[in-house]
């Protein structure tokens, strides 16, 4: 290797030396994945629910600990400036990460949870009042439904979902017909995490932005697997959590468009979203303090631009065609063990595999995969509608990350034979 290229290489990450996508020198980055649980070695395949996080986000976090802790925002002193600096560092580096035009369009919230809550509260409130209508769909996580449910009840509107069909895909021609004049806002998930569809986000934000309407997408189950454009895309709001793009927990974005933003009122009140205050009247600050009360998670930020840049450095386009190669494994592997009944078989597909094993309770399938080193999630996945589309009260669902390996994915189609073995 030249000079060059090993200087390159280490830019961007030993995974990349060779500008191949080498899967277990991404493994040998995430110190959890070389654990033996119940003395079997790892099988991590909850990413859906939670990623592992490499060494790059561990190292980030203990270097601001010990090199940089400080206020940001407040402080003259040489702390100060240096946590401000990391800090809007990290907000530049997401801006990037999205492509958004502006920092200031970038919004730290707790996580895709509050970013949507955030939206419901602030735009939701100023924008959508009796008989108007806000339009998901009937693939939503139960975060981009209870606060649209919530604004409803309090306002007066209707809550609206599209329905999906037998594969878990939306159904265009009706969420077309149910996107009408009282429609106010849509709300869509970029990728469903109990079915892994794929959604067409382009195709729903032109046909919304055709009739006037503005779109917030949840990108959680989407930025970990593919590369995300928001001024491509047209979206007016994108949110996702850092904890499942492998950065810390109680970190993530808000995107929005600058001019929505800046005519929106704040959310939460306290330091720093003010530019004054008196007993009479305070003056909220410019964008994007004024949706930021408070000390901000400093630290899960500067870790969250460092996942960021640990996945950018790999490839986005990469990482997308590597899960889908796994992906098309486990679909067929699983799929071919008699009694299993895959959940989620949309043509568009990622990262996630639900489904079940005969009239196995998934709780059963979960607790004898742990027993043999294999994690996945059992139940309804916060998305308790899909399981009624279904006609079923839970999943069984295995959800992949870069690091996943099809020799994973074996050890899971032997666990599933142990599960048939104990229940036949
Ligand atoms: N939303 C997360 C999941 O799908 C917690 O598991």
């Amino acid at each position: 290797m030249t000079t060059a290229a090993r200087k390159l290489g280490a830019e961007r990450g030993p995974a990349l030396a060779h500008g191949e996508f080498d899967v277990q020198r991404i493994r040998a980055d995430f110190p959890i994945l070389q654990k033996k649980i119940r003395g079997k070695p790892l099988v991590y395949l909850d990413n859906a629910a939670t990623s592992q996080k490499p060494r790059a986000v561990i190292d980030a976090l203990v270097r601001y600990y010990e090199e940089s802790n400080s206020n940001v925002h407040r402080g003259v002193h040489y702390l100060s400036e240096r946590a401000t600096e990391e800090f809007e560092g990290a907000r530049r580096t997401a801006q990037r990460f999205l492509n958004a035009a502006s920092p200031h369009e970038i919004i730290f919230v707790r996580g895709t949870t509050e970013g949507i809550n955030l939206v419901a509260h602030s735009y939701g409130r100023s924008h959508i009042g009796a008989g108007d209508e806000v339009l998901i769909t009937g693939m939503e996580h139960h975060s981009n439904i209870v606060p649209w449910q919530m604004l409803c009840k309090e306002k007066g509107a209707t809550l609206r979902a599209a329905p999906i069909n037998d594969d878990g895909e939306l159904i265009f021609e009706e969420f077309a017909k149910l996107l009408g004049p009282k429609t106010r806002l849509v709300g869509i998930t970029h990728i469903s995490n109990a079915l892994g569809t794929v959604n067409p986000v382009r195709k729903i934000i032109e046909l919304a932005h055709s009739r006037n309407v503005p779109v917030l997408v949840d990108g959680a189950q989407a930025v970990p697997h593919q590369s995300v454009d928001v001024q491509a895309l047209d979206c007016d709001f994108y949110v996702f959590s850092g904890h499942k793009v492998f950065g810390p927990t109680g970190i993530g974005v808000l995107y929005g468009k600058s001019a929505l933003l800046e005519a929106m009122p704040p959310y939460q009140g306290g330091g720093d979203m003010i530019r004054s205050v008196t007993f009479e009247k305070t003056v909220y600050n410019h964008l994007p303090y004024k949706f930021e009360a408070g000390t901000p998670d400093i630290s899960g930020a500067i870790g969250l631009a460092a996942a960021l840049d640990y996945i950018t450095g790999i490839g986005l386009d990469k990482i997308a065609a590597y899960e889908h190669d796994v992906l098309e494994y486990a679909t067929r592997a699983v799929s071919a063990i008699p009694g299993v009944r895959l959940i989620g078989t949309a043509r568009e597909k990622a990262g996630v595999l639900s489904f079940l094993i005969g009239d196995v309770h998934p709780h059963d399938i979960g607790t004898i995969l742990d027993q043999q080193g294999i994690a996945i999630r059992t139940g309804h996945h916060c998305s308790q509608p899909v399981m009624e589309r279904f006609n079923i009260p839970a999943t069984a669902r295995a959800s992949l990350a870069l690091y996943n390996t099809k020799e994973e994915i074996d050890a899971l189609v032997r666990g599933i034979g142990k599960v048939r073995e104990v229940f036949a």
